[in-house]
């Protein structure tokens, strides 16, 4: 019997061969925002909604962004701290919205916020924000070069700066961490 799912895959593995143009994107460009009703399968033993229901929500709101940005594949490769500060309860709704802040050769930064509306107060909830790295893959799943992102308004080129620093400060924190594994395997050998 035939596989739909290889079929699928197959259409698009073709697709994303494609060459895509690597000429500047704004950041708008990969504007996404999903809202999803929180349920009772998202509930975590006290009645509340699961912190990691969260975080998935935000991985795949960024994931969209980010593949909207590149026209690409693209995996997790971190996502910064992320605080809670409110709580999500069953029947709310959850509004994600990620935009690309910023890419290099292969990464992207995408930056994400959380609001939570209560359907029936209206009332509208700050709940978290975050910042994902996102790597583009090719079809033999390799990390592959992403276009630049252009920054066009004063609060794009803020969170394009703001971005910079971020990545040099998780370089730093890697190289780091580099050096203390090894040295560490010095003193043990
Ligand atoms: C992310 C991944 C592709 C990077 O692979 P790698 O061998 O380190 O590749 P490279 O060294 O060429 O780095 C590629 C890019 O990733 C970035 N990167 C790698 N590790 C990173 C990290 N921990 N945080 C942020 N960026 C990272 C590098 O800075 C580089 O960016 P640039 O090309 O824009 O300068 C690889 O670690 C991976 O596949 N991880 C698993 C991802 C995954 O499965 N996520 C879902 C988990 S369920």
């Amino acid at each position: 019997m035939s596989d739909p799912w290889a079929r699928l895959r197959a259409e698009r593995d073709r697709q994303y061969s494609e060459p895509v143009d690597m000429a500047a994107r704004l950041p708008s460009a990969s504007r996404t925002q999903t809202a999803t009703v929180m349920d009772i399968t998202q509930a975590n033993n006290d009645g509340n909604v699961h912190g990691g229901s969260i975080m998935r929500l935000v991985d795949e709101a960024a994931g969209i962004a980010a593949m909207r940005h590149c026209h690409r594949r693209v995996v997790t490769a971190s996502m910064d701290d992320m605080s809670f500060l409110a709580p999500v309860f069953i029947g709310d709704l959850v509004t994600v919205r990620a935009m690309v802040n910023d890419a290099h050769r292969t990464s992207m930064e995408v930056g994400v916020r959380v609001d939570v509306e209560n359907i029936a107060t209206e009332q509208w909830r700050y709940v978290a924000s975050a910042h994902l790295v996102f790597v583009a893959l090719d079809v033999d799943g390799q990390p592959t070069e992403v276009p630049p992102v252009i920054a066009a308004t004063d609060e794009e080129r803020r969170r394009q700066q703001r971005a910079r620093v971020r990545r040099d400060q998780r370089l730093l924190r890697k190289e780091a961490l580099a050096a203390a594994a090894k040295s560490k395997e010095r003193d043990t050998s």
